[in-house]
């Protein structure tokens, strides 16, 4: 059996090539040399290409039986993982466990380019019949908040999506239950939403932040105006991507409070790692 991990130095995909860097039947995506560098050493294999290249692709995913399929959102998001799913389904892939997100429900929410993404290349795959089909559907990362540290260690944690509450999850444990479902014999399989344990406002983000930082936090609302847009643009964001993240972020603020998965219980049979886990555990020692 060999198994294709994407995205191996992505926020959940370096976790699950942590977990698989000791496995002799392990082939890692890799795009670039500094990527090959960022991996480090492996006891499998390591394929240099890239996710958008049929090529690349075709001889990536040559005698792979499982797959871990994810790809940053960006406007070859749907392109490159249908096209490795279906690669990997026609070279005699059995089982792809495609990292996802989280739905949004209730009145107050929109279609949006980043779900949207994500349902486009599920349906590709169930279409294309994958005999065992795992969809992680992950809440927002925690992981989100750590390249803000510095502000957050001094008392403002910026953010624009809004007031509601929604179960921030630790990719920790994304990686984990991914990691789960690629191994196991008989995986869980189907949509499997992840979140934290608590569902929590950025206010109360902030606070628990503040209590492992040991100073007060506060959640300092961002509107999604024209300022916000041009920031993004003067960091090199392109329209495309600030017109997805902008509908993402309305529903985030439209959705109020967003139901908790329970994913990290139904396949790993514990309790999933807290706000507080991740503050004391990362952006604490960030700012060290
Ligand atoms: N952030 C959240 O709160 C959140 C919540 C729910 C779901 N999600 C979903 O999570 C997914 C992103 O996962 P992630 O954060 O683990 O990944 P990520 O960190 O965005 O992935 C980045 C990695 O992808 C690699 N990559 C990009 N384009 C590539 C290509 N054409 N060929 C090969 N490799 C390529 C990059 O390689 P290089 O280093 O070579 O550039 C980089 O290592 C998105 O689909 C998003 O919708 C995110």
């Amino acid at each position: 059996m060999t198994i294709l991990v994407t995205t191996p130095n992505g926020g959940v995909g370096r976790h699950v090539a942590a977990a698989l860097r000791d496995r002799e039947d392990v082939r890692f995506l890799v795009r670039s040399q500094s990527g090959v560098e960022a991996l480090g050493p492996v006891r499998g294999e390591v394929f240099r290409g890239d996710a958008t290249d049929a090529d690349d692709v075709r001889r990536a995913v040559a005698g792979v039986r499982r797959l871990y399929l994810a790809h940053p959102f960006a406007e070859d998001q749907v392109a490159a993982e249908t096209g490795l799913g279906l690669a990997a389904l026609d070279a005699g892939a059995r089982r792809i466990v495609k990292l996802g997100a989280r739905a949004f429900r209730g009145a107050g929410t929109v279609p949006d380019a980043v779900t949207g993404a994500h349902d486009a290349v599920t349906a590709r795959l169930r279409d294309a019949g994958v005999p065992e089909l795992s969809v992680l559907q992950p809440d927002r990362f925690l992981q989100n908040f750590l390249p803000a540290a510095a502000s957050i260690a001094e008392g403002t944690l910026a953010d624009p999506a809004g007031s509601g509450a929604r179960g921030y999850v630790d990719v920790r444990d994304i990686a984990e239950v991914a990691v789960a479902e690629l191994l196991a014999d008989r995986p869980v399989g189907g949509e499997i939403e992840l979140s934290g344990p608590d569902s929590l406002t950025l206010a109360e983000l902030a606070a628990q932040f503040g209590a492992a930082l040991g100073r007060p936090v506060r959640h300092v609302d961002v509107p999604l105006d024209e300022a916000w847009r041009a920031g993004l643009a003067a960091r090199g964001v392109s329209p495309w991507l600030v017109d997805g993240l902008h509908g993402l972020y309305a529903n985030y603020r439209g959705e109020g409070v967003a139901g908790l998965g329970d994913g990290v219980r139904r396949v790993l049979g514990r309790a999933p790692r807290s706000a507080a886990d991740f503050a004391a555990d990362q952006l604490a020692p960030a700012l060290a």
